[in-house]
């Protein structure tokens, strides 16, 4: 039988949803699906797949492999997931643009913001957040950074930008989101905040931002090279779409050849073209958070990060992600075949929806029996 591709076409782009309507998951039942082969407590590094990615992907991978398909429906899973993002922090659909890392989709809000804009960012901020603003030297944007418990009170009428991330990379620490909310709607200031370490645990209102940024390999649970970035409105109207391809065109399929320049009113005219399997691995785990829910997924989350830290004599805290000086954690951690990481010379754990309590009391003897 001969298969064509569908070509250039002038009907209308693929739907945006694949509205998750799927009944309710309950954790404990959602957690058969994921397979670690021992207690991984490195989710801040990157998340594992649940089953429903995980088969998806392989099912692709195998038409890929035997040229069994065309390519459309591979692509329609960046509409599904960037539609469960849109659900999972509460914006717009039109409002998301979608990318392949952090720092591609931040570069074009630094390109947009004005020659000398002084940009305020925590002091050991991930990279991703910070040199992209940096790169701008040349024409005077001025990056100042201060610890994140100065955040608030540094912002003034200076201050054109604030980015930071909603959760540390490093630490695991909390933003005062209201408190930097309320300085910046004083000030003017445009608020970026990178959802990476929180999106997948922490429920956000991503309405409240100008722009949230969010890597989906971490807490999405999704395969690496899948990225969003949610923008406001009028900003929208500043950004310019500087990778603009057919993808980024009101219809992609009516976009491959020659001018006039057609790009999609919303927020998809900043879109790369998708890599395609990375995206189809994405779909499902949204899909999969949405259906467990993101207030049960954090509940469970923080109750094993309190119960680690308890278990080391800490008081609770409201993060997924410890950060603790153990001597001697990394070889313990290794003896043990658990799976953690070692940032600023301390050692981070991180507890998702796969983490169990015996997980987290195999951590705490292995560290402390
Ligand atoms: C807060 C944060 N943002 C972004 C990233 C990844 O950025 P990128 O997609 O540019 O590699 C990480 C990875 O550790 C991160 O911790």
């Amino acid at each position: 039988m001969l298969r064509v591709d569908q070509g250039e076409s002038t009907s209308e782009f693929y739907g945006q949803s694949h509205a998750a309507e799927q009944a309710p998951l309950a954790l404990a039942e959602a957690q058969h699906l994921w397979e670690p082969s021992n207690p991984y407590l490195n989710t801040a590094s990157y998340g594992l797949p649940p089953r429903p990615g995980w088969e998806a992907l392989q099912a692709a991978l195998a038409d890929w492999r035997g040229g069994r398909t065309s390519w459309e429906h591979w692509g329609e899973s960046t509409e599904g997931a960037r539609a469960a993002f849109a659900r999972l922090t509460g914006v717009a659909v039109s409002r998301v643009t979608v990318g392949a890392t952090v720092s591609e989709l931040v570069g074009l809000v630094a390109a947009a913001v004005s020659d000398g804009t002084r940009v305020v960012v925590p002091d050991v901020e991930f990279t991703s957040l910070l040199f992209p603003w940096m790169v701008h030297a040349d024409r005077g944007l001025e990056v100042m950074t201060v610890p994140l418990h100065r955040l608030a009170e540094t912002i003034d009428a200076r201050t054109g930008v604030v980015a930071f991330s909603a959760v540390q990379s490093a630490t695991g620490e909390l933003a005062d989101l209201d408190a930097v909310l309320a300085a910046c709607r004083h000030h003017g200031t445009l608020t970026v905040v990178d959802a990476t370490q929180a999106c997948g645990w922490l429920p956000l209102d991503g309405s409240r931002f100008d722009v949230v940024a969010c890597g989906a390999y971490k807490w999405l649970m999704s395969p690496r090279g899948t990225a969003f970035m949610s923008v406001s409105d009028e900003l929208l109207e500043r950004l310019k779409p500087l990778h603009a391809g057919w993808y980024a065109g009101e219809n992609p399929h009516a976009s491959y050849y020659g001018p006039p320049l057609r790009l999609a009113a919303s927020a998809r005219r900043l879109d790369t073209s998708p890599a395609w399997f990375s995206w189809v691995g994405t779909q499902p785990a949204l899909e999969l958070i949405e259906r467990i829910g993101i207030e049960t997924i954090c509940e469970h989350d923080l109750s094993l990060a309190n119960r680690f830290r308890t278990g080391l004599g800490l008081e609770p805290y409201g993060s997924a992600i410890v950060s603790t000086e153990v001597p001697g954690a990394e070889r313990r951690l290794e003896q043990a075949g658990i799976r953690a990481s070692v940032r600023g010379g301390r050692l981070r754990t991180s507890f998702h929806v796969y983490n169990t309590q015996a997980d987290v009391d195999a951590v705490l003897e292995a560290l402390l029996g």
